[in-house]
């Protein structure tokens, strides 16, 4: 009677483990293929009249994916129909470093909508020479590189301004009402805001990446691991910091060979409004 009341507790035991186990597997096969499109409207009385319902999408972190991916994420992309495209680096994996794909990613993109792009450190990995390939690739599909540059976007008469970096401190000064910025790294957020503001023309908005959503997500807690330690600040969504505001991707794909958990693929679909 006792060993026969041991193994019924030991079969609920591998029972539940079991259950416990797929659950896991399809979490995992879920979380590390489903691409979320999340829509956010960004307010603001500094937005010009003609800028009112533009559409950016956001994609950052690549990561170098491989084909049947890259056909669902264009068919997306073409579905949100964006004024522009922003893409905040990790483009290219520092462990998958093949740039065909990469290069492939920027010539479908860059036939939907206007792309404007920064590097993340994965790029920044790469060999010299892959990077040069990607660079010269990017520039023939008519992509603009930031790299501590600003542009101006422009419908009619009026304008916004564009600038993207790498390292925070490398700006040069812009000067328009509506100042949005493209930085991989969300860190740089307050330290940009700070700087901006400190030099009388403040970031309104800027775009980022890198975090890919904490890789774990947990109800009410949000993303888990950062790259700073547990528990980071900024990983996925819109973000106000001392009068700037910024939106995080959870990115695009993983970092070499490490999974996510609930922390789903993101494309972010940005439409200014113009507030009276
Ligand atoms: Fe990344």
């Amino acid at each position: 009677m006792e060993n026969e009341k041991k193994i019924s507790k030991r079969k609920i035991f591998y029972i539940v483990l079991s259950i416990l186990a797929v659950i896991l597997i399809i979490s995992l096969i879920f979380s590390n293929t489903y691409i979320d499109v999340e829509k956010i409207t960004f307010k603001s009385r500094d937005i010009p009249e003609s800028f009112d319902g533009a559409k950016i999408v956001l994609l950052s972190d690549y990561h170098n994916q491989g084909e049947n991916f890259c056909e669902r994420l264009t068919d997306i992309v073409k579905e949100a129909d964006p004024d522009y495209i922003f893409i905040t680096g990790d483009i290219i994996d520092r462990i998958r470093t093949d740039v065909d794909k990469a290069d492939n990613f920027l010539k479908k993109v860059s036939d939907i909508a206007p792309c404007y792009l920064v590097w993340g450190n994965h790029d920044k990995s790469v060999s010299q020479g892959d990077l040069e390939r990607l660079k010269t690739s990017a520039v023939s599909y008519g992509i603009t590189i930031l790299e501590g540059t600003t542009v101006r976007i422009q419908r009619g008469d009026e304008y916004i301004s564009l600038t993207g970096n790498y390292y925070y401190y490398d700006y040069p000064p812009c000067e328009a009402d509506f100042n949005i910025w493209l930085n991989h790294f969300p860190e740089n957020f307050e330290p940009i805001a700070e700087q901006t503001k400190k030099d009388g023309n403040q970031m309104d908005l800027m775009f980022s990446g890198h975090a890919h959503g904490g890789l774990i997500r947990l109800p009410f807690v949000g993303g888990v691991i950062g790259h700073n330690g547990l528990f980071p600040d900024y990983t996925s969504g819109l973000y106000e910091y001392d009068g700037s505001h910024m939106i995080v991707s959870r990115g695009l794909g993983n970092s070499g060979n490490v999974p996510r958990l609930y922390s789903t693929f993101h494309v972010v679909v940005c439409e200014l409004e113009r507030e009276e």
